[in-house]
């Protein structure tokens, strides 16, 4: 016996002794994890350049080049800017949602107008570099920029204030090619919380409003892509089970990791995956780990996903533009190639992704959503418009103002009780 355990233990001991022997050398494979980008395109969930060209050029692009380097130019010299076209072309970006994003102070005020200059200055943009943007409505033609070398160029908006709660806003805003909205910003709109609701366990929930799904309805017969980056838990939940579609996070990271209100927890996860969607995750520092997090946390980050709910649910939605530090490793758009070629690369505490997998979390999965979307909308063609209006009740509660910026507000009144007093006899009332 004595000798068998000791046999036992030297046997153990050999075997550390063989898995040691080859430390963390990193081994050369005969090609690099960002070859990958060269055959599927790199989409990226999120992207704030369009609020920096309204904050630092009020949306004037005459005389602005993203075809230069924005670092050299005094004005763009700014802690929010990492994007530029040099530097899209190293980092091998192939497609991205550019946010149509109007601050939540426009809540309940100037929200759609200032939405539908900041959809105007990103086709503006596009319309400005045919050779290197293409505006993409359709999964198909992300595929077809790829082929001819340039970046698909889909339109998102950010936040649900940008409907100023009418169902008009949300299908004019999809004939004006936006094709993903996020349900909220950093605010609470009258059909939705926002994830800081969560911060606060007194704070009252309302999540999604019995009005807000039809939100999500229409979204599904118009095939748009419903975003839940934002939105608080309950929301999280509310749109997973209201949705006939997969729905995305465009910019989001793991609670588990990182425990903030803007990062997604493992039941949610879990949820997600049963919907078929796609988490791209945020690389902003404060989401990922603290202000020193370096590419390797954000690794990290993507590895959990893959790992806890499977590669097919994990892509990319760096908030570049839309924060102001980023992880040492990910400076700017010029630095996503090294992502992928990490994540193949042998010898670190990850097993190493194969082309296949690197393909997916690059765009692959995202194109899948997308295409889903696509193919639920085709088949909810015989679906009728949802048009009532939202309830007075909703929009006054969650802001008693709304009586000196809207009119007609009768018309937002429940039609039953106008109908009862105005024609039935009062003992029938
Ligand atoms: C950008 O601004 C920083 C200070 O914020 C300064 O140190 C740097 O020299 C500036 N770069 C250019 C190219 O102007
Ligand atoms: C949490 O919310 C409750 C109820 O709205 C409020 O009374 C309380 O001040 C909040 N606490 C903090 C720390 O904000
Ligand atoms: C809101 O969502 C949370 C979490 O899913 C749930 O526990 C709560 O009951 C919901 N509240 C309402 C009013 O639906
Ligand atoms: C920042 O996060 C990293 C990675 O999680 C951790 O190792 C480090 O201790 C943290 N630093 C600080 C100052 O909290
Ligand atoms: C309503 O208007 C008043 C006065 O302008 C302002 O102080 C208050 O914050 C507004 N309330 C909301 C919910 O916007
Ligand atoms: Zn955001």
């Amino acid at each position: 016996m004595v000798l068998t355990n000791i046999n036992f233990i030297t046997f153990i001991g050999c075997l550390v002794l063989t898995i040691t022997a080859f430390p963390s050398n990193k081994k050369k494979l005969n090609w690099q994890g960002s070859d990958v980008l060269n055959e599927v395109p790199l989409i990226d969930g999120h992207n704030d350049l369009p609020y920096n060209l309204y904050n630092i050029e009020n949306n004037m692009l005459n005389n602005f080049e993203l075809d230069s380097d924005l670092k050299s130019n005094p004005k763009w010299n700014v802690s929010s800017s990492f994007t530029d076209l040099p530097r899209l072309r190293q980092g091998k970006l192939g497609g991205q949602f550019w946010v149509a994003y109007v601050s939540c102070n426009r809540n309940y005020k100037d929200a759609v107008e200032r939405t539908i200059e900041q959809i105007d200055v990103i086709k503006r943009l596009i319309d400005k570099y045919p050779k290197d943007l293409m505006y993409v409505t359709e999964a198909d033609q992300i595929m077809e920029a790829h082929r001819q070398g340039k970046i698909a160029s889909m339109i998102e908006i950010e936040g649900g204030h940008s409907l100023d709660s009418r169902l008009s806003s949300l299908r004019i805003f999809y004939e004006l090619g936006v094709r993903c909205m996020t349900i909220t910003h950093n605010c609470n709109i009258p059909w939705a919380d926002n994830n800081q609701v969560d911060n606060n366990v007194s704070t009252p929930k309302r999540n999604l409003t019995e009005w807000g799904k039809n939100v999500i309805l229409e979204m599904n017969r118009l095939g748009m892509i419903a975003d839940i980056s934002h939105v608080s838990e309950g929301v999280m939940v509310d749109v997973l089970a209201t949705s006939k579609a997969p729905v995305i996070f465009s910019h989001s990271s793991v609670y588990n990791i990182k425990p903030h209100s803007r990062n997604v927890k493992d039941h949610v996860l879990q949820k997600l995956k049963q919907n078929n969607g796609v988490i791209m995750i945020n690389f902003y520092s404060a989401y990922i780990a603290n202000d020193t997090a370096t590419i390797y946390d954000v690794i990290n980050h993507i590895n959990y996903v893959k790992n806890f709910i499977g590669v097919d649910y994990v892509g990319i939605g760096s908030d570049y533009d839309g924060v102001t530090r980023m992880p040492i490793g990910l400076e700017d758009v010029s630095k996503y190639p090294k992502i992928f070629d990490l994540l193949a690369e042998e010898g670190h505490d990850w097993e190493p992704w194969t082309e296949e997998e690197l393909k997916k979390l690059a765009g692959l999965n995202l194109i899948r959503v997308f295409k889903q979307v696509e193919a639920i909308r085709d088949s909810l063609i015989d679906e009728e418009i949802i048009d009532q209006p939202i309830p007075y009740e909703d929009v006054f509660t969650a802001n008693p103002n709304v009586t000196q910026c809207w009119t007609d507000l009768d018309k937002y009144k429940p039609v039953v009780n106008r109908f009862i007093e105005e024609f039935l006899p009062a003992e029938i009332a």
